[in-house]
């Protein structure tokens, strides 16, 4: 699904950005470009990262 509609960029390109080491907005941004237009996806984009982080978390433990 697109999270960015300014950028294109979808939820899954979000986790694979957070799989290959992203661990906040700021380097979603730089490595996908979400959230870096108007701004309205930023939370969504945040929530996505929380959620790809725990995820990590719980499949490391
Ligand atoms: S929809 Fe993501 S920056 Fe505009």
């Amino acid at each position: 699904m697109y999270v960015c509609l300014c950028n294109a960029v979808t939820d899954k390109e979000i986790a694979q950005a957070v799989s290959d080491g992203a661990n906040n907005l700021s380097s979603v941004q730089n490595t996908t470009g979400a959230a870096t237009g108007c701004g309205s996806c930023k939370r969504t984009t945040e929530i996505i990262i929380d959620q790809c982080l725990a995820e990590k978390l719980i499949n490391a433990a």
